[in-house]
């Protein structure tokens, strides 16, 4: 394999999608481009490179450095090419001595207030101060250093990740407009006029202090070593890199790993990443110290007892007591006596493999995931009503909502970079109503205020959503076109009674929720009447014993007033973790397999068992709730834990560890001592998204590529760790030279899958499933013609008080 830093061509100014096509010359070639196009990136495009110092193609052109000048035939000056669009018949001159005197001129005197010293400085190689001295020839500064300058300016090293370096700003504003159009935070400002005007971080203290939130948008704009990584400093320019997905949360972003040697320099957003556009946040950018934290677990350990200390031990011993134990506890307490707990956190593959361990290894189906005790409901809610267990829509859907409403999630911490796309197309115009007992960041942020906010007593979403749909039934807001061709019109009309029954009536609803009920009234008629309405919802909705009833509500709704099936509207689940859609997907639900096909389906059953060479359990297997009950009950014997810490995580912790406590062997595969392993026997070391192949599945339905860019810290990643552990079982669960051999099988078995490959997501960049032969490219957009159950499905969702 060679190694090659990625450089992704920065075309000066946004690219414009739509409009007609427009042909103009630039140095006497000929260049077509849609309509709005600059003639910076029209020259772009067939490789003209403009200088330019303050146009990136991730912002709005901003003609301040006058580094871009041309000529164009007919035209008076020398207009900045940034600034200028298009128009038929342009001839345009890109260089010629003018225009490289002009130049010259101006990068001198950016030069002669900038410290001279490229040699020793953290961006050399990198600099685009110093590419755009070269580009326009500049061989010596006029003015000499000595006047005025800005040399001694004093360094803001606050922020734990980046430094600022005021010597070295050009005062482009490229910083001051990323925060505000790419993160949408207004923390940067240029403060002062003319030569003494800098970039100011809110007001005009250290970056820590301020309200910025570390993103690094400005970073990454910053064509200098004003705003520089300090990892970079501390480290060098990184010299090769890979593109992998972000390993925190559901939104999925995809990222250039940028490498010297074996160490991570820095993680810089990528562009073509379809969930992110270029865009991350702290967590994807900055937090992975981790994956070298000296807490990290790297040697296998074992214990007789939970009581004793753990010892290290080898990969042979730790894996061959693992097989002991568990075929003791089987011979001893039968063939249900075992399970395994799948991870939202590691791989497709991985998911994959553990829940094929538990079936064609184990022989039973007792397997579950951590998406129990969070998303869940979506899976059921969802399936239930339009036939698919996931989200409607795309990312990209946002720039086409007109009302967005956002219940139970606080985007703007949860999922940053998707919050970041959601306040944009909100200055843009999009009207938004926030369902939330908290005063989210949402609800009141710069140049944004929520229409309505609801501030609904925890517990009571499903009353409220019932309430709105009595006002839109009451009011004649339903969709009834929509209803009629695509719903199931006998359970529309059973919705609408119960809708309408008075106890439903916002009057009633507002002493259970506490909203007033004007408000809820008028969120209900800006969601039915505002346009293209979204709704955009998270654990607030899901975590709960009303979960699914409040999926199904949000359903209702959007069935309602049609807002289902076409680009800015849907149903949305903001999903927690990196791969909880994945885990789902990955059969790892104890009454389903791959593909979310009922275990009682013999025809399904068959397709697997033929496969794998096994007979599949037609019964369900057990949840881990039901787990943790029947190791108390002592028929619970050991279980095979991936990736996840139910001690901490889950519900009542102290039935959690009473169940771990009467288990005989639990196995944790994890990266550090979580708490779930204060009750283990056997720790098997884990590894980072950074040490291994695979696939992530985000909120969109999107498959993403996770690269392997540094060498697994414990010899082996998560996925050949589950093949030892079922080769020392001496049970066959396949030979996989590569993950991307376990996502052929997923694909053979799956037919919403049937389209994936690894060379198929390496053309396309990601994809949404379903990818198959009826959606070759995948689907952004869901239920677009029907739904996939056929008729959409209303449900009665009675309120019942917690
Ligand atoms: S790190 Fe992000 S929030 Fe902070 S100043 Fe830069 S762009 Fe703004
Ligand atoms: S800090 Fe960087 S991006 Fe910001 S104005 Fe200065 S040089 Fe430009
Ligand atoms: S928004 Fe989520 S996926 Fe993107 S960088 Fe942040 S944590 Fe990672
Ligand atoms: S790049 Fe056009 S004016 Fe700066």
């Amino acid at each position: 394999m060679s190694m090659t830093l990625i450089q992704e061509k920065d075309f000066g100014t946004k690219e414009i999608r739509a409009g007609a096509d427009v042909t103009l010359k630039i140095d006497g070639f000929d260049v077509t481009v849609p309509e709005g196009t600059s003639v910076m990136r029209a020259a772009a495009t067939i490789g003209l490179n403009i200088p330019k110092l303050c146009a990136t193609d991730s912002l709005n052109s901003f003609g301040s450095c006058r580094l871009c000048l041309v000529e164009i035939e007919g035209r008076g000056g020398t207009p900045a090419s940034c600034t200028t669009l298009v128009s038929p018949g342009m001839n345009v001159t890109t260089s010629n001595p003018r225009l490289r005197k002009l130049r010259k001129g101006v990068m001198e005197l950016y030069i002669s207030d900038h410290p001279l010293d490229c040699l020793t400085c953290s961006a050399n190689g990198n600099c685009e101060l110093q590419d755009a001295a070269g580009e326009v020839g500049l061989r010596d500064v006029r003015y000499g250093y000595q006047g005025d300058n800005h040399l001694d300016a004093c360094k803001d090293t606050s922020n734990p990740y980046f430094d600022y370096d005021p010597s070295k700003c050009i005062v482009c504003s490229r910083c001051v407009r990323a925060c505000e159009e790419v993160q949408g935070t207004f923390a940067l400002t240029i403060d002062g006029r003319g030569f003494s005007s800098r970039v100011a971080a809110g007001q005009n203290e250290p970056f820590l202090s301020s309200e910025c939130v570390s993103c690094g948008a400005c970073v990454q704009a910053c064509p200098t070593a004003t705003l520089m990584e300090k990892k970079v400093v501390e480290i060098g320019q990184p010299e090769h890199s890979l593109v992998t997905t972000c390993a925190y949360c559901g939104v999925g972003c995809q990222f250039k790993a940028e490498m010297r040697g074996a160490e991570l320099v820095r993680m810089v957003p990528y562009k073509d990443g379809k969930a992110n556009r270029g865009h991350s946040c702290v967590k994807g950018r900055f937090a992975w110290g981790y994956a070298n934290h000296r807490d990290r677990i790297t040697k296998p350990m074992i214990r007789e007892d939970i009581n004793e200390p753990w010892r290290e031990t080898t990969w042979e011993e730790a894996l061959g007591r693992a097989a002991s134990e568990f075929k003791r506890i089987q011979e001893k307490y039968g063939k249900g006596s075992l399970g395994g707990i799948t991870s939202s956190r590691c791989t497709n593959e991985e998911a994959y493999l553990v829940q094929k361990l538990v079936r064609a290894g184990f022989g039973n189906n007792n397997v579950d995931t951590c998406a129990r005790v969070c998303h869940s409901p979506t899976g059921f809610g969802l399936s239930s009503a339009f036939g698919t267990s996931a989200g409607t829509q795309d990312f990209d859907s946002v720039e086409q909502c007109d009302v967005m409403l956002v219940i139970g999630a606080n985007p703007t911490d949860g999922h940053p970079v998707f919050a970041s796309r959601m306040k944009k197309r909100l200055r843009a115009g999009a009207k938004l109503i926030v369902i939330d007992p908290r005063r989210t960041d949402l609800v009141r942020t710069p140049h944004i205020e929520a229409q309505y906010h609801l501030p609904v007593k925890p517990g009571t979403n499903v009353a409220l959503l019932t309430a709105m749909g009595h006002v839109i039934v009451t009011e004649n807001l339903v969709n009834d076109a929509f209803v009629r061709e695509r719903c199931d019109l006998a359970e529309f009309h059973e919705w609408a009674e119960f809708v309408l029954e008075p106890e439903n009536s916002p009057e009633a609803v507002e002493k259970i929720t506490g909203v007033p009920a004007e408000d809820i009234r008028g969120a209900a008629r800006l969601y039915a009447t505002g346009g293209n309405a979204a709704i955009y919802y998270g654990l607030g909705v899901t975590e709960h014993s009303q979960g699914t009833t409040t999926v199904m509500a949000i359903a209702n709704l959007a069935m309602a007033t049609g807002n289902i099936g076409r680009p800015g509207v849907g149903v949305n689940p903001l999903r927690g973790q990196n791969n909880v859609q994945g885990s789902c997907d990955m059969g790892s639900f104890p009454h389903e397999l791959p593909g979310y096909r009922h275990i009682s389906d013999a025809a399904v059953r068959d397709e697997f068992s033929k496969l794998w060479g096994v007979t599949v359990d037609p019964e369900p297997g057990l949840r881990i709730n039901n787990m943790l009950d029947a190791a108390v009950e002592g028929t619970f014997k050991g279980l095979y834990i991936q990736g996840e810490d139910i001690a901490q995580s889950d519900p009542d912790t102290k039935h959690v560890t009473a169940g771990l406590e009467a288990m005989e062997c639990v196995i944790i595969q994890d990266i550090f001592l979580n708490e779930t392993a204060n009750y283990a026997h056997i720790f098997l070391p884990g590894t980072t998204f950074l040490e291994k192949d695979g696939t992530f599945t985000n909120a969109e339905r999107r498959i993403n590529r996770v690269r392997r860019v540094m060498p697994p810290l414990p010899g082996l990643a998560d996925w050949e760790v589950t093949l030892k552990l079922a080769d020392a079982l001496g049970v066959d669960i396949g030979t996989y030279a590569h993950p991307g051999e376990v996502m052929d099988e997923i694909a053979a078995l799956t037919p919403t899958f049937a389209g994936v490959s690894y060379k198929r997501l390496d053309e396309l960049g990601s994809v949404q499933w379903p990818c198959n032969e009826a959606a070759p490219e995948g689907m952004p957009i869901m239920h677009e013609a029907g739904f996939k159950r056929g008729l959409g499905r209303f449900i009665v969702t009675e309120y019942i008080p917690t």
